[in-house]
C-alpha cells in the first residue's frame, strides 16, 4: 500500500503547471466512440481514473494509441460489444458515461449499477430519467442497467437537481436522437462545456452549454476530430489552497482564472493576495489567514470538489468558520483525520463548524476519498513535524505527479510502500 510522508513546515513557492481536466476528460473520453473516425485528444491527464477508462473504452473493441502520456487517438469503430465489466464501473463510477455515448450511437448500452461512494449516496436516477424521455426503454437486470432504443427521439427535459453527470450523460444520447432536445436545469461546470465543445466539434450541434439551458438538435452522424481538454480547475484550486495553507507564494499556471473565480474569491476573503493573469493565477499568504463562512454549490458557486482543501485553511485561520456541504451528504469523513493533527472542527449535519487553530502537528492519517486525500496532503505541508498519509491510491485517481509537483515547490513529500523507507526518510529530513 502506497503513502505519502510528508515534513511539514515549508512554505511553498514557485511555478506549477496544471494539467488537463479529469472530469472533463472521463466524459470526452466516452464521447470519443461514437463516430467511427479517429478522435484524437490532448491535454489529457495520465491519471488513474482516466486509464481505466480508457480500458474499459478498449475492452469494449474501440482501438485505443497513447500517443504520448498526455495524447490519444480512439477509433471506435470495431466495437463489438455494448456492454461494460463491473470492474471498470467498481473503480470509476464516471464509466457510466458509457451509458450515455453507447445509447446515443448503438441505441442499446449495457453498463452495471455504480456501487456506492465514499463521500454520500450517489443515485443516477436523472441520467435514467433523461433516457427514457429520449425514448430508451430503461430495465435493470442482475446488477446492470440496460438501455435500449429503436430510435432515439429529442425531448423537452427538465433535471430535479443540477447534475454534472446527468446533463452530460443525456447530452450525448440527445446528440444522436432525432429532432430537437431542451435540457433544463443543467449543470454549468466548465467540463459541461468542454464536452459540448468537443462533441460540437464532432459535427454534434449543442447551443447553450454553460446555461443552465442546453439545446441540442441531433444528428445522424459523428465524425473526426482533435482536441485539447481544458485545464483542471480543481488542480489548480488545490495548489492554491496548498500555498494559502502553507504562506507560501505560488504561480498556478496553465489554467482559466475565470472557472476559478469561486477560490480565488474565498482566498481573498481569508487574507491571500491573489493576482490573476491570463492563463495563471498566484497565490500569496504572507500572514495567518482569516476565518470565513463557505457553502458548496453548483458551479458557478464554491465547488464540492475544493471543500477539504479550504476546511483545512480554516482550521488553520483566526476564528471561527463554517463550511456547509450541500451537494454531498457523507463529505466530511477526513475531518476526524484532521482532528488527528490537532483541528478543531465539529460536525453537525452538513455543516462543519471550524474553531482555529495556529498550527497542526504531523500525524499518522489516513485519505478517505479523493479531495480528501489532497486536502490531508497540504494538512501535512502545513504541520510541524512528519504525517503519514495512508491510502493514497485515491489521490492518484485524480492528481498527476502530485508529489513530484509539491516537491518543485520546495514540499517535502515522498511517495513510499514500506515502514523502512518511512524511516529512511525521517533520517534524510532530520
Ligand atoms: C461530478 C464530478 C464530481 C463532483 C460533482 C459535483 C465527475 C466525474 N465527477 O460528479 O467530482 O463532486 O460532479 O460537482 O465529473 N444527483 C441525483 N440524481 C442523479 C444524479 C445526481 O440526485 O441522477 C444528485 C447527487 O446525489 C448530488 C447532486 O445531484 O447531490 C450533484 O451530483 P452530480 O453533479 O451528478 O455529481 P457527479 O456527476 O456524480
Amino acid at each position: 500500500m502506497e503513502q505519502y510522508v510528508i515534513k511539514g513546515g515549508n512554505p511553498l513557492v514557485g511555478e506549477v503547471e496544471i494539467g488537463g481536466a479529469k472530469n472533463a476528460a472521463l466524459g470526452i473520453l466516452a464521447a470519443a466512440i461514437m463516430t467511427d473516425e479517429t478522435i484524437v485528444i490532448d491535454n489529457l491527464p495520465d491519471v488513474q481514473d482516466i486509464n481505466v477508462l480508457l480500458e474499459a473504452i478498449s475492452v469494449i473493441g474501440a482501438r485505443v494509441d497513447r500517443i504520448n502520456r498526455h495524447k490519444v487517438a480512439i477509433n471506435g469503430s470495431m466495437i463489438g460489444q455494448v456492454s461494460v465489466d463491473y470492474e471498470f464501473i467498481k473503480k470509476i463510477r464516471a464509466s457510466y458515461y458509457l451509458l450515455g455515448a453507447l445509447l446515443g450511437k448503438y441505441k442499446r448500452a449495457e453498463v452495471p449499477l455504480p456501487g456506492g461512494c465514499n463521500i454520500g449516496s450517489r443515485p443516477i436516477d436523472l441520467h435514467l430519467k433523461g433516457f427514457k424521455a429520449l425514448g430508451a426503454n430503461v430495465s435493470i437486470r442482475h446488477g446492470s442497467i440496460i438501455a435500449e432504443a429503436e430510435k432515439l427521439r429529442g425531448k423537452h427535459i427538465y433535471l430535479d437537481t443540477v447534475s454534472v453527470g446527468a446533463t452530460i450523460n443525456i447530452m450525448m444520447a440527445a446528440s444522436m436522437a432525432e429532432g430537437y432536445t431542451i435540457i433544463e436545469n443543467s449543470a454549468r461546470e466548465p467540463h459541461v462545456v468542454d464536452v459540448a465543445n468537443f462533441l460540437n466539434s464532432m459535427g454534434a450541434n449543442i447551443k447553450g452549454a454553460g446555461t443552465d439551458v442546453i439545446r441540442i438538435r441531433g444528428v445522424q452522424k459523428l465524425h473526426s476530430t482533435e482536441y485539447s481538454i481544458i485545464p483542471d480547475q480543481i488542480e489548480a484550486g488545490t495548489f492554491m489552497f496548498a500555498a494559502a495553507a502553507t504562506k507560501g507564494d505560488v504561480m498556478v499556471k496553465n489554467v482559466i482564472p475565470k472557472h476559478l473565480e469561486a477560490t480565488t474569491a474565498k482566498l481573498v476573503e481569508i487574507g491571500c493576495e491573489v493576482e490573476e493573469f491570463d492563463d495563471a493565477v498566484r497565490v500569496v499568504a504572507s500572514k495567518r489567514l482569516n476565518s470565513t463562512h463557505v457553502k458548496t454549490l453548483p458551479y458557478p458557486g464554491y465547488p464540492t470538489d475544493m471543500q477539504p482543501q479550504i476546511v483545512v485553511a480554516l482550521a488553520l485561520a483566526q476564528g471561527t468558520s463554517i463550511v456547509t456541504e450541500s451537494i454531498f451528504e457523507n463529505r466530511f469523513k477526513y475531518v476526524d483525520e484532521l482532528t488527528r493533527m490537532g483541528a478543531t472542527i465539529k460536525v453537525e449535519g452538513n455543516s462543519a463548524i471550524i474553531y482555529g487553530t495556529e498550527g497542526f502537528t504531523g500525524a499518522r492519517v489516513s485519505a478517505p476519498d479523493l479531495r480528501a486525500g489532497a486536502a490531508l496532503v497540504i494538512a501535512g505541508l502545513a504541520a510541524e513535524g512528519i504525517t503519514v498519509v495512508d491510502d493514497i491510491v485515491y489521490v492518484q485517481r485524480g492528481y498527476e505527479c502530485f508529489e513530484e509537483k509539491l516537491r518543485s515547490l520546495g514540499a517535502e513529500i515522498e511517495r513510499v510502500t514500506t515502514e523502512k523507507e518511512i524511516q529512511k526518510f525521517k533520517l534524510r529530513v532530520g
